[in-house]
């Protein structure tokens, strides 16, 4: 496996972006630090020395619709990572991971692809391990670090995650898709009420399920349905 590593880029996943066409699947960019590592709508996503800082390049032989599945296996993995180091993490729709209702890790995928056909897949994963957090996201975020009271060499963290990812794309190439989205379920904040931010309005409501496309189930208030693909969610 071919594994690019940095001491400093300006975003693994810009790297990624700009080597995917000529690059061979499954090769992955890792960096000690990122100068404007982003996350999803551009927010920034701090990238200090300390965190894991990663994106594989992906070419999956498959059609758009089946992309945001991705995001949902990188989910799986983190959380089977952290499984394995005693910790338990929940997913929170459509890709953070949570531990002690904090976030530790955010899932950032981006892809190049027409209509019919996907060209590449960038998926970013940002984990907090033993850096420290900024200021204003200390009440919200938390670290490996923190979560364990001790440091813990990124390299383990990194191997663990490697070897569950390679596992879980295994199982989306084999289109066991319904797995996916089943041990997904497992894994994730349901039931619970939930805000729903999207680009043109707010819901509240309570999240029941995602559908067979991984989009969210949320009941309204009103006991109506509505389905939402694509938004911010913050518990209540
Ligand atoms: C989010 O929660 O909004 C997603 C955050 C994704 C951050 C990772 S860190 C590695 C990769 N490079 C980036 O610039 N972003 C992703």
């Amino acid at each position: 496996r071919k594994i690019v590593y940095f001491k400093k880029i300006d975003s693994t996943n810009e790297y990624a972006k700009r080597i995917a066409a000529h690059e061979e699947e499954g090769t992955i960019i890792v960096a000690d630090v990122q100068e404007t590592g982003y996350g999803r709508k551009f927010r920034t996503w701090a990238s200090p020395q300390g965190g894991l800082w990663m994106s594989v390049i992906l070419k999956p032989n498959t059609t758009p619709e089946h992309m945001t599945k991705l995001v949902f296996l990188g989910a799986l993995a983190v959380v089977e990572t952290l499984e394995q180091l005693g910790i338990e993490g929940k997913i929170k729709w459509p890709n953070d991971v949570l531990v002690n209702e904090k976030k530790i890790c955010g899932i950032l995928v981006e892809g190049s692809f027409s209509e019919k056909e996907v060209y590449y897949i960038i998926l970013g994963i940002g984990m907090n391990v033993n850096n420290s957090l900024p200021q204003e996201l200390v009440s919200t975020s938390t670290s490996l670090r923190e979560v364990l009271g001790v440091e813990i060499p990124i390299i383990e963290v990194f191997k663990i995650l490697v070897e569950r990812l390679e596992h879980w794309y295994r199982e989306f190439l084999a289109e066991k898709d319904a797995l996916i989205l089943q041990k997904w379920r497992e894994k994730a904040i349901l039931r619970r009420e939930v805000k729903i931010i999207t680009e043109d309005k707010t819901l509240t409501g309570k999240a029941l399920d995602i559908d067979e496309f991984g989009a969210l189930i949320l009941e309204l208030e009103d006991g109506k349905r509505e389905k939402i693909l694509y938004g911010d969610v913050s518990l209540r």
